[in-house]
């Protein structure tokens, strides 16, 4: 496949629909499918996908990802399909936004969250946190049953801004 255009549009004459789209993926799916195909252009998903899938997040609080293609001008991947984004659940999500700083709160609502937290920074996929980039998995009481950072960037550095966070805490 040539670029991301001629694949997006080609998955549309098959019948996927875009369900979001952002600075660098379009992700789309069939009506009604449990999974969803991200057309991306974005080079930290793959290796985020590698890491959670090695460190067993994958399915957990990492999307679980059931095939990944990479081309020249990016990936395609097949992933589960996630119920909705923070931004989509506001109102409806009872815990502050920041997850990085709230880490505490949310491990009581979801255990191994701050475990989670505090590898995946460690790994290096400390940025972009916004609750674009947060999902949920719901439960049959419509309640978020599940959280998942779908799509970290990397290349910030990660350990610096833990440090200037446990800094502005002491003082
Ligand atoms: N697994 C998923 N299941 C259902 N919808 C999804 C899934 N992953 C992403 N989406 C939807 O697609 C949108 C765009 O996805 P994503 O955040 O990966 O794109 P992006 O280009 O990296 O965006 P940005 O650069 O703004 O973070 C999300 O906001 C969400 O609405
Ligand atoms: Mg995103």
């Amino acid at each position: 496949m040539r670029d991301k255009y001629t694949v997006v549009q080609r998955l549309e004459q098959r019948g996927y629909e875009i369900l979001g789209k952002g600075a660098f993926s379009t992700v789309m799916a069939k009506p009604g499918a449990n999974t969803v195909i991200r057309v991306s252009s974005d080079a930290t998903f793959p290796v985020y996908a590698e890491w959670a899938h090695s460190s067993r997040y994958a399915g957990w609080f990492a999307p679980m990802v059931y095939e990944m293609h990479t081309y020249k001008w990016g990936h395609m991947a097949r992933v589960e399909r996630l119920d909705a984004t923070f931004h989509q659940m506001r109102g409806i999500l009872e815990l502050p936004l920041d997850a990085r700083y709230s880490a505490q709160q949310w491990n009581k609502q979801f255990p191994g969250f701050s475990e989670f937290v505090d590898k995946v920074t460690k790994a290096g996929f400390c940025g972009d946190w916004h609750p674009g980039n947060w999902m949920v998995m719901r439960g049959s009481d419509g309640r978020a049953a599940r959280v998942v950072l779908t799509d970290p960037q990397g290349g910030e550095s990660c350990e610096r801004r833990r440090w200037t966070y446990r800094t502005l805490r002491a003082a």
